[in-house]
């Protein structure tokens, strides 16, 4: 076999340089071009951060209003992909039609030549823009309800929860979903990024390496843990008052509880302090849930038990109680994390781009290495 060095998972090898996104997970920290997530959430919108992620620097006020424009520009999707998700099942996962969906953009808006920066471009702000309008008219159409058009006069994130309920939210909630947003935006060399750079290594369209990495966020080891969250609190824990034996429980038996604990940060997501402190405000103005007072009471009760060995509530422990809360179905929960998502992946086809070599790992062997071909008639 020679001199191999076999590392399951690729956990640690370092496959390329990036500008993009900075994780610190002992300390830590999370920063999309330099800058704290902190400062981001509190201060800047989706769009900015967008722009931020795509081109590298913090917009001028009239570089932001005309990205915005732009933007705001594409949201709308051909009627072949209305038709498209009109034609599949309804009870079909959403991040499968989501998947679907982008790929089949790519035969709207044919673009063989990837070495076309102002195409490249112009495909990134595309996807970004319209994926909350597939995800909505997804949602809609397996309901039965009809399709609503995007609204021009909203923001990304008041537009999304506008085609996806009809309703036109409140600035607070606008707000959350816009940080939410923004929290999800970039993550470093996950594995869709990485799935999404791979295909884009091949210089294949834009379109088949958002669907791609759209693919590989719909596990349920990647982007559907909040999903996990929800399903578990409503399996597990319906009784306020037994929330720490069912959580003993679960810890003997050696069961992970879901939203807890992260790969990669070994203290608290800097993400999930900042969406609890939003969730709280949120249930305390726009009233509480029994889901979330289970979930508080969990979360008080898995520090005491928990806590000392740094597994504290993820990111998705908080967005599923929001989401829920704003009347979301679980089953768009990932979707609206690729809806985020987008922007990181489309940044890291871009920077792919830049600087491209095809993706093209070694394996290690393992089979037989000279078996002898049998005639059929002998076997
Ligand atoms: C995210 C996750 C895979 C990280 O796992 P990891 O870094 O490999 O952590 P480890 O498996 O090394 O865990 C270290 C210890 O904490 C425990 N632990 C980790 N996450 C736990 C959880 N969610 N619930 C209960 N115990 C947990 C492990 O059992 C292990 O205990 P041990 O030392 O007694 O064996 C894991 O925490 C998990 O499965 N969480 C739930 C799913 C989830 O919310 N995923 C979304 C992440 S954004």
């Amino acid at each position: 076999m020679g001199d191999v060095n076999f590392v399951p998972g690729l956990a640690g090898v370092v496959a390329a340089k990036s500008a993009i996104g900075f994780i610190n997970g002992q300390e830590g920290i999370l920063r999309y071009r330099g800058i704290r997530i902190e400062a981001l959430a509190e201060k800047s919108t989706f769009e900015e951060t967008v722009y931020l992620l795509l081109f590298g620097a913090l917009p001028t006020a009239a570089e932001l209003k005309a990205f915005d424009a732009e933007l705001r520009a594409v949201r709308a999707v051909p009627d072949g992909i209305i038709d498209i998700l009109r034609s599949l099942p309804d009870g079909g996962h959403p991040m499968v039609a989501l998947q679907a969906a982008v790929a089949a953009l790519g035969t709207f808006y044919p673009q063989m030549d990837v070495t076309d920066r102002d195409g490249n471009r112009a495909a990134a702000l595309r996807l970004i823009a319209s994926m909350p309008t597939i995800v909505a008219a997804f949602d809609r159409v397996r309901k039965g309800e009809d399709v609503i058009a995007p609204d021009d006069d909203l923001s990304h994130a008041a537009n999304f929860v506008y085609m996806l309920t009809g309703e036109r939210p409140d600035d607070q909630v606008s707000r959350l979903v816009d940080v939410c947003l923004v929290l999800h935006a970039e993550h470093g060399f996950n594995a869709s990024t990485f799935t999404g750079r791979v295909v884009g290594s091949t210089l294949a369209n834009p379109y088949s390496a958002i669907a791609g990495a759209v693919g590989s966020l719909s596990g349920p080891l990647h982007g559907g843990a909040n999903e996990r969250v929800l399903h578990m609190l409503r399996a597990h824990f319906t009784d306020i008052e037994k929330v720490g034996e069912v959580l003993g429980g679960m810890i003997d038996r050696k069961e992970k509880i879901m939203g807890l604990g992260h790969r990669v940060y070994k203290v608290k997501d800097p993400r999930a302090t900042i969406l609890q402190k939003m969730a709280a405000d949120l249930f305390e103005s726009h009233g509480s849930t029994p889901l979330y007072d289970i979930a508080r009471t969990l979360e008080e009760e898995a520090a005491k038990r928990l806590g000392a060995k740094g597994i504290y509530p993820n990111v998705d422990f908080y967005s599923g109680l929001v989401y829920e809360k704003l009347g979301i179905e679980v089953d768009l929960f990932t979707p609206l994390f690729a809806i985020s998502r987008v922007a990181g992946w489309s940044a890291h086809w871009l920077e792919q781009l830049e600087d491209n070599r095809i993706y093209r790992p070694t394996q290690m062997y393992t089979g037989e290495t000279d078996a002898e071909y049998v005639d059929i008639a002998d076997r």
